[in-house]
């Protein structure tokens, strides 16, 4: 069995941070989101992997590399242009060949034990197997009608009167006649090769598609708010590490990990945090759900339920920084010099609120 991990896309509601990067490689919980869909594809025991890629491609091959981190082999499979989840199959068929594979969406984060599914998936007679989830607004989704014998009947793309509340969340497991198809589709009203269109179409060609309803947590990082919501999720199974050093005169919380390199000076960490590798967090208060990335300083501040991504530096910071998401090499601090104002400089689409 292959992998296959979408990692092109555009990336546009998380603008302005993937101007500069792909949004698979923002950290939750100081890993990055791709990171941990291909350590849930090799738990399942799978070591050939493609990734498609597209205009951020370069940055991917440069963090991911050929896998042996992992101990895995990644194929990169460069995209044109973002035209569908079905379209990325598409180009992908001679790299998976006549294999079944497991195709994940390399911006979506799952509650673990997905793993013995997808190897599961390996020695079955089914063609296709589709993970769905219950969620609140399904209309934003592919939605799944099942029938009461739990069989799918049919899926719709964002559906306006969804007919469940059923989610396909971005797992998906196939044979080859995914490839028949993707080829027989046609583009939505939006221009892509839709997914959905496509298991549609086996399931009106009689081909078994099973559906399996996962319990946990999932969520699709398409936005800050969610990425926010991730990094909590995650957040909530950090377990007590100090591989940094914390001073006498701090105080760190139970649910905290502190990663190599790292220094605590005369301040407090609430749990669950995590404060990454060669980070400074001097005379500050980092509340719960917080996540500082490699070599972010935070010096006389406070930040709480936050996400800051590396190379960033809070100093001096009077008002408690809260349910923000900040990019890579930001400076927040305080200017002293006049006049007394707030003096920004803000990429396209930055989002600031001021007390
Ligand atoms: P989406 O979140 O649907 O699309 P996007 O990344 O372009 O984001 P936005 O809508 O905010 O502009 O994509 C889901 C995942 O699939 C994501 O990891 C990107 C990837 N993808 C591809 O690799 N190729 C594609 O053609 C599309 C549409 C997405």
């Amino acid at each position: 069995m292959k992998g296959l991990i979408l990692s092109g896309g555009k990336g546009s509601r998380l603008y302005p941070l993937t101007y500069t990067s792909a949004k698979q490689l923002i950290p939750v919980a100081n890993k990055p989101v791709l990171f941990r869909v291909i350590e849930t594809i090799r738990d399942a025991g799978i070591t050939e992997i493609g990734i498609v890629i597209g205009s951020t491609g370069d940055q991917i091959r440069e963090a991911v590399g050929r896998g042996g981190r992992w101990g895995v082999n990644i194929t990169y499979i460069p995209q044109d242009a973002p035209l569908g989840l079905a379209h990325a199959v598409k180009i992908s068929q001679e790299f998976l060949g006549d294999e079944r594979f497991v195709m994940f969406l390399g911006d979506n984060v799952i509650q673990g034990g997905i793993s013995p599914l997808i190897a599961q998936f390996a020695n079955s007679e089914w063609n296709s197997q589709i993970v769905l989830t219950r969620i609140e607004h399904p209309e934003q989704y592919g939605v799944a009608e099942l029938g009461d014998d739990g069989r799918i009947i049919r899926l719709v793309e964002k559906p306006k009167n969804p007919p469940s509340d059923l989610a396909l969340v971005g797992i998906y497991m196939f044979d080859h006649h995914i490839f028949d198809a993707v080829k027989a589709i046609k583009p939505s009203w939006r221009g892509e090769l839709e997914i959905t269109d496509a298991i549609q179409w086996l399931v009106e060609k009689g081909y078994a598609v099973h559906p399996y309803i996962h319990r946990g947590w999932w969520i699709d990082t398409g936005r800050p708010g969610d990425m926010l919501e991730a990094n909590d999720l995650v957040l909530e199974e950090i377990e007590y590490e100090i591989e940094g050093y914390a001073d006498r005169d701090s105080t760190v919380g139970r649910r905290v990990r502190i990663e190599k390199g790292a220094e605590i000076i005369n301040s407090v960490v609430r749990g669950p945090s995590i404060i990454g590798e060669n980070a400074r967090i001097v005379n500050s208060y980092v509340g719960p759900f917080t996540s500082i990335y490699h070599n972010v300083t935070v010096e006389n501040s406070e930040i709480e339920h936050s996400m800051v991504l590396e190379h960033s530096e809070i100093r001096d910071i009077e008002a408690r920084i809260q349910d923000s998401i900040i990019g890579k090499n930001v400076l927040i601090n305080k200017s002293p010099i006049k006049p007394k104002a707030l003096k920004l400089t803000l990429a396209d689409n930055s989002q600031v609120g001021i007390l």
